[in-house]
């Protein structure tokens, strides 16, 4: 099969917000214990912060980690997660049906993404807290000093303020199964006098207002209308989350999935944009994409797990070969999206739907998923270039036109090199893409990275990786046309420069 793309410097999207590239810990399953922290272990720092994790994390480059929830936080107190550790309290953990110990908290996730150079989003609870509690942890992590709870974080032994930029207000408060969930009206009005209160704490914070759970919400897109009514003047960002499960064993269904989180993104900026309309105002809202990911492979297990034990193996999803090329795909939806998504969080980092997979007291390995995260974040900074493309296409059970192809470039000014991601959705053929670099004159091919398998379950597993890119030497460049070869089902990165 054969399909053509255009690519020209003067086409700009926008600039790539690096946040885009975020992703998330929730206090949650081993994401936490056994996850980043686990004093006990070999590779254990001086805070029981896990090194080996650091390292892979590091690796992907994730310049902002949201943390502690997710559902859940939507009952935590942050009090309980700071001071003395002896003195914190064990909680029952109601999203998850876990024990918390507390171990860590606040102090300890800012210290954390501080050596993974990541900067930390947080979550304030909206669900059984309010206005008072949020106010107060803002206090407790921005301000310098000479107030009760700021005097209370140098006491806790972390002087200087973590100086925290963005902040959730809340989270998936439209969701049945959220504790101290709200009708639109409810979460509204609470959201924008939040927002008030923390900004007049910290007039520097970057605030997210909660949009839909997912595109398949009955409410959705009204809810983010009903509610942007309230936050619009609050808020910078409203949030989307959205996963994807090949239940049905459908992979040209399955890997379609990006054309629905196409359409999810357009639908918000199209509401966002009405309510600017409606209310006469100058600020645009941003998007704030903050769960995505693939997830279902470990909802069947997740209803045998023994309730309130400490860190039990929870959403521990194997990805497969597949899954990855899906996850490449969404991140391209991202990039194509730039101009409006600014930031956006891979659910989840470790363990719990996670790219890093860690044995508590042993390894770690990278999952399929691992892959196009990492070249996407490494390589896909700079610009996002509109691609004009022209690929054949498919229909599949839920989706009508799905091109073969799927791609998204950069243009990565400061190292003058141009990037070809692009996903050959096709399951039997090859793809042979002539791409016209017509503002790009002398430029050399770098590489071709691959990620392609013949067995679309294959999965990694401690010691067993099944799935790792390789290079290419197939594609090549003559005459301003770069003819890239894409074998089928596979993701691809192409670099010149
Ligand atoms: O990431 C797992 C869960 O998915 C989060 O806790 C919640 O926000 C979403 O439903």
């Amino acid at each position: 099969k054969k399909a053509k793309m255009v690519i020209d410097k003067s086409y700009k999207i926008a600039e790539i917000n690096p946040r885009i590239y975020g992703s998330f810990i929730e206090q949650l399953g081993r994401a936490v214990y056994g996850g980043i922290y686990e004093p006990a272990h070999h590779t254990a720092d001086e805070y029981g912060f896990r090194q080996d994790v650091m390292e892979l994390v590091k690796e992907l480059q994730v310049p902002i980690i949201r943390y502690p929830g997710g559902n859940m936080v939507s009952a935590y107190n942050w009090e309980d997660g700071v001071g003395p550790k002896e003195s914190r309290p064990k909680r029952l953990e109601l999203a998850w049906s876990s024990l918390e110990t507390n171990e860590v908290g606040t102090n300890e996730f800012a210290a954390w993404a501080k050596k993974v150079n990541a900067e930390a989003m947080m979550a304030v609870n909206l669900g059984t807290r309010g206005i008072d509690a949020a106010r107060n942890l803002v206090e407790y992590c921005n301000h310098p000093g000479g107030t009760y709870w700021s005097d209370l974080r140098k006491e806790h032994g972390f002087h200087d303020p973590h100086k925290i930029k963005v902040w959730c207000l809340g989270n998936e408060m439209d969701g049945p199964w959220q504790i101290g969930m709200k009708t639109a009206y409810e979460y509204g009005r609470l959201a924008s006098e939040t927002a008030k209160a923390m900004r007049l704490v910290d007039p520097s914070i970057e605030l997210v207002s909660c949009g839909s759970s997912g595109s398949g919400m009955a409410t959705f897109p009204e809810w983010e209308a009903e509610t942007l009514e309230h936050t619009y003047e609050y808020a910078d960002y409203i949030s989307l989350h959205q996963y994807y499960g090949n239940r049905d064993n459908d992979t040209a269904n399955f890997l379609a999935n990006s054309l629905d989180m196409d359409n999810f993104i357009k639908t918000v900026i199209s509401t966002c944009d009405y309510m600017k309309a409606k209310k006469r105002s100058k600020k645009t809202i941003n998007l704030s994409f903050d769960e995505w990911n693939v997830w279902f492979h470990s909802n069947d297990q997740d209803k045998k797990v023994e309730p309130w034990s400490k860190a039990p193996p929870l959403l521990e999803d194997i990805y497969t070969f597949e899954d990855a090329l899906l996850v490449g795909s969404m991140l391209n939806t991202l990039l194509k999206h730039s101009d409006r998504v600014k930031m956006a969080c891979m659910a989840q980092l470790v363990n719990v739907i996670a790219p890093i997979m860690t044995e508590t007291g042993g390894g770690i390995w990278k999952q399929s998923i691992f892959y196009p995260y990492y070249y996407t974040s490494v390589y896909g900074r700079g610009t996002a270039l509109h691609s004009i493309a022209d690929s054949p296409k498919y229909d599949s059970k839920d989706f009508t036109d799905v091109p073969y192809l799927d791609q998204s470039v950069v243009f990565n000014e400061e190292k003058d090199e141009l990037v070809i991601f692009a996903v050959n959705r096709s399951l039997e053929n090859q793809l042979l893409v002539d791409v016209d670099i017509r503002s790009f004159e002398g430029y050399e091919l770098i590489e071709h990275v691959v990620l392609e398998n013949d067995n679309p379950k294959a999965v990694n597993l401690l010691g067993n990786e099944q799935v790792k890119p390789h290079t290419s030497q197939e594609s090549y460049i003559d005459n301003s046309h770069l003819t890239a070869v894409l074998p089928k089902m596979s993701w691809n990165m192409l670099r010149l420069g």
